[in-house]
């Protein structure tokens, strides 16, 4: 399928503004506003990502528009995040998308969080993974395993049934004393530590679900004793404590991915979201391919984290298959998969 359509997305789903253009396949710009305002507060505070989205949107969209050398007149349909993401969030880019495009009288296309993350392969410098394949979308808010069947036929066969990947993450660096985010600081210290360091038992949970809140607990414990014992225990032992952590995370994650990949014979494999940054994770993956002969789809560091380029991509993908939303459309925290 060849794609043409000139896309500008918005997407304001949690904590960064981000605002992408695109024609085809191929991205024009891929601006992402980082807000730091969080960063003393261990976490995303939703009333100031809205905030800073308000403050962030207009700015974002003008550098997007110039980056690319487009104007609005150019495009064919805007496209927002429609959801799943914090709801003040959500609303200030789901409002802004649908006021401008109605002014400039342009099609709007509301697009799916999770579903972008994984058409985030079909965008531009790689070719888009061969049919079906299977994805390990990891993210902040979702862990799943996803068939896809085509671009629009999507079904998720395994799921988490408690913490996401990503949370797990950030969780057990927060128990380490590590700032927020903390996945990337897990990946950075596991570089220099010893991934055997410490072992750490894995849940026992059916089919292709996952579960991470059994882990936490147990870290949770193991600091814990090891503190009471040695309180500069994880001053000392950070980067193996850092590694141990990642081991068995990966661990849960690689398990029920080559369980998938054994029940549905399919061996084109992606990995999408903010976790699919992983060195760890990526590396994991090479392996398989090495060994098992699995052909992998790793995206580029840009379209791992938030960004609208891969919703630019989703949208281009519905807008050319006929879709286009409503003014009455709203943002949903929860939208349904
Ligand atoms: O997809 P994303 O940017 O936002 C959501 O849709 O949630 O994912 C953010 C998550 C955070 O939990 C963050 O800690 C994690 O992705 N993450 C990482 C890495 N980079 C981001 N986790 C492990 N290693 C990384 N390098
Ligand atoms: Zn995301």
């Amino acid at each position: 399928m060849i794609y043409t359509s000139c896309i500008l997305a918005i997407e304001s789903s949690c904590d960064d503004t981000s605002v992408a253009v695109i024609r085809g396949r191929h991205v024009l710009s891929n601006v992402v506003a980082n807000q730091t305002v969080h960063e003393n507060y261990g976490g995303v505070v939703p009333e100031l990502a809205s905030r800073a989205h308000v403050q962030n949107i207009v700015p974002t969209v003008a550098t997007a528009l110039k980056e690319a050398g487009v104007s609005p007149e150019d495009l064919d349909a805007v496209a927002y995040t429609q959801g799943p993401g914090l709801m003040g969030s959500l609303h200030v880019g789901v409002a802004f998308a649908k006021a401008w495009a109605y002014a400039l009288g342009k099609p709007t296309i509301p697009v799916h969080h999770m579903h972008a993350h994984i058409l985030a392969h079909f965008l531009e410098p790689g070719d888009p993974p061969q049919l079906p394949f299977l994805c390990l979308t990891v993210s902040g808010g979702h862990t799943q395993l996803v068939r896809v069947n085509g671009p629009l036929d999507l079904q998720v066969i395994g799921t988490t049934l408690d913490d996401a990947a990503g949370e797990a993450f950030d969780k057990m660096a927060k128990l380490m004393g590590l700032p927020y985010p903390g996945g990337p600081e897990i990946d950075r210290l596991a570089t220099e530590g010893d991934p055997l360091a410490f072992a750490f038992t894995r849940p026992l949970v059916k089919g292709l679900d996952m579960s991470f809140s059994g882990l936490k607990t147990q870290i949770l414990h193991f600091l814990q004793r090891e503190m009471q014992s040695n309180p500069r225990f994880v001053d000392q032992r950070k980067a193996d404590i850092a590694a141990s952590i990642q081991h068995a995370i990966l661990g849960i994650l690689m398990s029920k991915l080559e369980s998938a990949v054994a029940s549905t014979g399919i061996q084109e494999v992606a990995i999408a979201g903010g976790v699919s940054a992983n060195r760890g994770l990526r590396s994991e993956l090479e392996k398989r391919r090495d060994e098992l002969n699995w052909t992998i789809h790793i995206p580029p560091l840009s379209f791992c984290t938030d960004n609208a380029a891969m919703i630019a991509m989703t949208g281009a993908i519905q807008f050319e298959a006929g879709f286009s939303g409503s003014i009455t459309d709203a943002p949903n925290p929860r939208l349904p998969f």
